[in-house]
């Protein structure tokens, strides 16, 4: 049984043990606002005139945040709110790479050491339509990538497009706050997807990047992924990817 808090244990149950996750359910504002009173930090003043959704939003992702360095690093290790740098990067406890996302009804946060990993990068995002995948799908997968939709665990069209998208985007906010290089979808390749045993919603990937400030070398990135039900948000429907990118040494 996963104690990762949140987090659907098809993701949580592959991962390692060295990378910590949790996640939070993006509620009512006051709801979010008490959860956050109690980890030791509010919102932010920066957001006192931002619309509702983007507070809850940040909020959930915060709590996520804090659960998950919480589990890293013990309960006394994480009082305080993650503030983000000029880049929107958050600032990590010394020690400490990680990464925030919210999407599909959810925040979502993943941490680990920084003599573990280079880098930590997370999505989560709701599958997108049949229509949004064949419009977008050329700009964000080449043939390589679509073709692993099949083997273990065939993944529709849609499906594959949104794995592909939120594993690119998890290596963006993996090798971003180290290397400060902006990246397109094309620079970002999906190598590798694994399904995990007996089961068609989650697996392993790896990917691949150059990586300019290392003079153009190739670095591998691996990652862990989950394709869910949408728990929260349900009038929507549909369903969700997690993904988990980590930049290893
Ligand atoms: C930064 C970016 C990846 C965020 O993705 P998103 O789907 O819009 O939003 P998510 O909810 O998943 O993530 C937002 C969180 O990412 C974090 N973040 C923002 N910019 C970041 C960056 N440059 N590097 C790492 N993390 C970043 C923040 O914590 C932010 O949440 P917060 O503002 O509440 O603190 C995206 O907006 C972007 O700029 N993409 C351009 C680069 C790209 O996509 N290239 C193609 C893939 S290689």
């Amino acid at each position: 049984m996963s104690t990762a808090r949140g987090v659907p244990p098809s993701l949580a149950d592959g991962l390692p043990r060295d990378i910590s996750v949790a996640a939070h359910e993006i509620g009512l504002l006051e709801e979010l606002t008490e959860d956050a009173r109690q980890l030791g930090f509010g919102p932010p003043a920066s957001l006192e005139s931002a619309i509702d959704k983007r507070r809850r939003e940040y909020l959930a992702g915060r709590i996520s945040a804090s659960h998950a360095l919480r589990r890293l690093l013990g309960p006394a290790a994480s009082q305080g709110e993650i503030v983000g740098d000029d880049d929107d990067v958050p600032r990590w406890p010394e020690g400490v790479v990680g990464s925030i996302s919210h999407g599909a009804g959810f925040g979502f946060a993943a941490v680990a050491a920084t003599d573990r990993y280079r880098g930590i990068g997370v999505d989560v995002e709701r599958v997108v339509s049949a229509q949004q995948a064949g419009r977008l799908g050329a700009r964000v997968l080449n043939e390589r990538e679509m073709s692993l939709r099949q083997g273990g665990g065939g993944l529709s069209e849609e499906e594959m497009f949104t794995l592909v998208f939120s594993a690119k985007e998890s290596a963006y906010k993996a090798l971003f706050p180290r290397y400060r290089q902006v990246l397109g979808f094309s620079d970002v390749e999906l190598e590798r997807r694994e399904a995990g045993d007996g089961d068609a919603g989650c697996g392993e990937l790896r990917l691949r990047t150059r990586v300019a400030r290392e003079g153009g070398a190739v670095r591998r990135l691996v990652g862990w992924y989950a394709l869910t039900g949408v728990q929260a948000d349900e009038a929507a429907g549909g369903s969700c990817m997690w993904a988990v990118v980590a930049v290893p040494f």
